[in-house]
């Protein structure tokens, strides 16, 4: 079973995420379940990082699908034209978002949320799932995040769809 981090008083968040790396690599290695293993990641960020909101949404059919998350309640469906999630989605790329009083398309499932990042799973051209984090704080995501993040889901990915 992992343990939760205990990192000392003023390390960085990328210092925090490169903490983080092996041990949700560990987690999911040794678990082929993915919707477990989603919920322990999202668990992992939520301890490490105290997001607003963190979790996926799974691609089903042409929508995307409230998957494992934790926060407060979620909007169900996402369709492709709709949101931050479904942008990233049909661009196929992650969405850092400053503000998200200025994005026109947002879908507000929390009046909490100030800024957002999603960032896709992609492979063999198709988007399998997204990570979306909402933060309380405005701007406060950074190529920093985009770049961790990406990492963690090209985890998953190697571990659940490396295969075919
Ligand atoms: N704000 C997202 C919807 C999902 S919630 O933030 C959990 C969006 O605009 O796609």
């Amino acid at each position: 079973m992992a343990e939760t981090l205990t990192l000392p008083e003023g390390t960085s968040r990328k210092e925090v995420y490169e903490a983080l790396f092996p041990q949700i690599r560990a987690l999911i290695l040794g678990e082929d379940d993915l919707i477990a293993n989603l919920a322990n990641i999202s668990a992992v960020l939520k301890t490490a990082f105290d997001f607003h909101w963190i979790g996926f949404y799974r691609m089903v059919g042409s929508e995307l699908v409230l998957g494992p998350f934790q926060g407060p309640l979620a909007c169900t469906r996402i369709p492709l034209d709709k949101g931050v999630c479904g942008a990233c989605a049909s661009q196929k790329q992650t969405i850092l978002v400053p503000d998200v009083n200025e994005f026109p398309d947002h879908i507000v499932c929390s009046s909490l949320s100030q800024s957002e990042i999603v960032v896709p799973l992609v492979h063999n051209s198709e988007v399998k799932l997204v990570l979306d984090i909402d933060s309380e704080l405005v701007d406060d995501f950074s190529d920093i995040d985009a770049q961790c993040l990406e990492k963690i889901v090209s985890m998953v990915r190697e571990c659940h769809y490396s295969s075919d």
